[in-house]
């Protein structure tokens, strides 16, 4: 980033979601709150928000809201001067921007859902902003499957042309990045009392309305955590210094271990693997790409591989776990084989070799 946003400039953070695709672990935490790298993840975006020199950071809260109060406080330790709002129902993306609306002090607003990781140079997606005049302005990147995501065309001039919400056929690869810069009026003329999309109804309002909305395309570092896999790769490439952040909880490299986990001699840890604080790692075991919450126990010769094990689970001695999310305190016993996406609710236990996905060779 050449110069900070600076003062002029603050944010809101909308984190008012359920995080179902990321259930069982969103049962007890809402999304933003689940430790990655170490860290709740909403640390890691709000130290890059810092970064850009904005202070002034409003949380649009919902499901769950006092968690991030309780963690964050007044944010003073983040350098930041947090403010919450809450939502008593959950009043949508449009409708959390507008519910704010009291709290901002200047004319301009950056918004952020808050579950991305990006590297977007903000002061860059602010320079756009302002040197197009636009009412608002949408950091757009490209991905190989935009049909989960907002498709967004553009014209020559960068102009937005449509926004087209999860589109099953998107015209392009084009998508919205979840970030935003959006003029004052734009914020201060979103219906209250009522649920609003921004993706559904406000961005598709201001382009039939004739409104300058601008694309800012910047495909640096960029992922949304909101599915098993992401939230994974995303972990990963912070412990591996490929996502930027300003505040992971030690040095880069192959394996972060949090303090008090214990790692047995011979235990492999690699692409990118938490540790988290309490857990124990005994010999022979593989933690890989992985992400262990706090107290976590992996016994000698298990494999765990590109998965998410909740708060104080088990992991028994020779059991295999890859791309699967283990809810809290589960206890899987050993020989287990648990592949493919599987989700293992919260206290429950398997027995001894009670699941496998292959045969016995
Ligand atoms: N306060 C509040 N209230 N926040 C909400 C609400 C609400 O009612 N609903 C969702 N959010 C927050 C979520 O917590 C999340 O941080 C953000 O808004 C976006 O919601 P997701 O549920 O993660 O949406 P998505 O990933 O399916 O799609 C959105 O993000 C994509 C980029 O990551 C859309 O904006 C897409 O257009 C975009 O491409
Ligand atoms: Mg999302």
């Amino acid at each position: 980033m050449t110069e900070s946003v600076g003062d002029a400039v603050e944010a809101i953070v909308l984190v008012g979601g359920k995080g179902t695709r990321l259930r069982p672990l969103t049962l007890s935490a809402p999304k933003p709150m689940l430790p990655t790298a170490g860290v709740p993840f909403l640390t890691h975006l709000l130290s890059r928000i810092r970064a850009a020199g904005i202070r002034h950071v409003i949380l649009g809260t919902s499901y769950q809201a006092e968690v991030f109060s309780e963690h964050f406080g007044d944010g003073a330790a983040l350098g930041l001067e947090l403010d919450y709002v809450v939502e008593d129902e959950p009043l949508g993306t449009g409708g959390a921007i507008g519910n704010v609306r009291h709290l901002l002090r200047g004319d301009t607003a950056m918004i952020f859902n808050g579950d991305i990781l990006t590297g977007c140079d903000l002061t860059g997606l602010l320079d756009e902003h302002r040197r197009t005049g636009a009412d608002v302005t949408l950091h757009l990147t490209t991905v190989d499957d935009p049909r989960a995501f907002g498709c967004v065309p553009t014209d020559g001039d960068g102009r937005v042309t449509a926004f087209l919400e999860k589109d099953p056929n998107p015209v392009t690869d084009q998508i919205n990045a979840g970030t935003y810069v959006f003029a004052r009026a734009v914020v201060e003329a979103i219906p209250s009392g009522r649920p609003v999309s921004v993706e559904h109804e406000t961005f598709p309002g201001l382009l039939a309305d004739g409104a300058r909305v601008t694309g800012y395309l910047d495909t640096s570092y960029w992922r949304d955590l909101g599915k098993p896999a992401d939230f994974v790769a995303g972990s990963a490439d912070l412990v591996r210094g490929i996502a930027p952040t300003e505040a992971l909880p030690g040095p880069t490299g192959e394996a972060l271990v949090l303090p008090g986990a214990k790692v047995a001699d011979g235990a492999i840890l690699t692409g990118g693997a938490t540790v988290g604080r309490y857990c124990v790692v005994e010999a022979g075991a593989v933690i890989d790409g992985s992400v262990l919450f706090d107290g976590v126990r992996v016994a000698a010769g298990a494999t765990v591989r590109d998965s998410i094990v909740g708060r104080n689970a088990v992991v028994g001695a020779g059991t295999v776990l890859d791309t699967v999310v283990i809810g809290d305190r589960a206890v899987l016993g050993s020989g287990i084989e648990l592949l493919a996406g599987a989700r293992v609710w919260p206290d429950v236990e398997l027995p001894d070799g009670s699941v496998r996905f292959s045969a016995d060779s």
